[in-house]
């Protein structure tokens, strides 16, 4: 099948552009190839051009092309040492905040979520504060998990792992956390009541506000530098005043967003929303 040729590649790119604003401009050109590849078999398209057909009339697997070229790769508690100071520097800061104040609520948002590991991570961090506190009952946990790739979504939805997919899990965490089932491992329903997972592409503007936390990690690092200001931008208007931004290790903020937010861990990329635009950044 002919599909490396730089027409089909160059129709692709316009489309996914145009329709979506995602740019594949820095994408490296084998990598592209590979994924168009594998999407091209498996939605039995003859040719490239055949493929560019399906794309401009199958919005859905536009969102397959997009997730398989963003790749859905994800662990439990992905670089271990990020959640140890993500729990010490925020979520510990944050629940004796709410519990201090009589706040209810604590909301966080695992943006670009893949197939759930990070968003029961960081439930599983909360959890712990929570029991640590103390006060179970009184803050109300609400977290979501978006991605724009639905078949990583029901996987997330459903929580459950194979045991090779929990090896980042500690025995405790295991044990209190997840059921040994048949042949892989549930999680329990406390975590699941903290969170809903939905579909959501980080380029819209987002309708929910006033979060506390904003984690996303190994995302943006596909995006071109346009996709990743409108992004930053998203999370700006999305975080409440004060409110924390987690990106990955190989990720930062730059150019003039580097002053809405002051650094709380560089080495983790840690940031806090600024009340007023900070002069320098860091
Ligand atoms: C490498 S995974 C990262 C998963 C997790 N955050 C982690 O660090 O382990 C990247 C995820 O971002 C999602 N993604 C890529 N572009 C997106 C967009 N525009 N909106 C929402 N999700 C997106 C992909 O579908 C993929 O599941």
């Amino acid at each position: 099948m002919e599909i490396e040729d730089d027409e089909t590649y160059n129709l692709i790119k316009r489309h996914l552009l145009n329709s979506r604003g995602f740019d594949i401009t820095g994408y490296s050109r084998s990598f592209f190839n590979r994924s168009i590849r594998k999407r091209a078999g498996r939605t039995g398209s003859k040719s490239g051009l055949d493929y560019v057909g399906r794309l401009r009339k199958d919005d859905a697997e536009v969102n397959e092309l997009i997730a398989s070229l963003s790749v859905n790769v994800t662990d439990f508690f992905r670089d271990s040492d990020a959640f140890t100071v993500l729990t010490s520097r925020v979520l510990r800061p944050l629940v004796e905040k709410k519990v201090q104040l009589g706040w209810s609520a604590l909301r966080i948002w695992s943006a670009g979520c893949a197939t759930g590991q990070e968003t029961y991570s960081i439930a599983i961090c909360v959890a712990e504060e929570l029991k640590r506190v103390g006060t179970d009952s009184d803050i109300v946990v609400r977290i979501v998990g978006t991605d724009l790739s639905p078949s990583a979504l029901d996987v997330a939805r459903m929580g459950f792992y194979s045991a090779e997919r929990v090896k980042g899990v500690n025995d405790a965490l295991l044990s209190e956390y997840f059921r040994e089932v048949d042949s892989g491992y549930q999680v329990v329903p406390l975590l699941k009541r903290m969170i809903r997972f939905s579909k959501g592409n980080l380029l819209d503007r987002p309708t929910r506000r006033f979060l506390d936390l904003i984690v996303c990690r190994n995302v943006i690092i596909y995006f071109s530098r346009p996709m990743h200001d409108k992004v930053i931008d998203n999370f700006h208007h999305a975080l409440r005043p004060e409110g924390y931004l987690m990106l990955g290790r190989t990720e930062t903020l730059m150019g003039p967003r580097r002053r809405l937010f002051e650094a709380v861990d560089h080495e983790n990329r840690i940031f806090q929303k600024a009340s007023v635009p900070v002069k320098s950044g860091f």
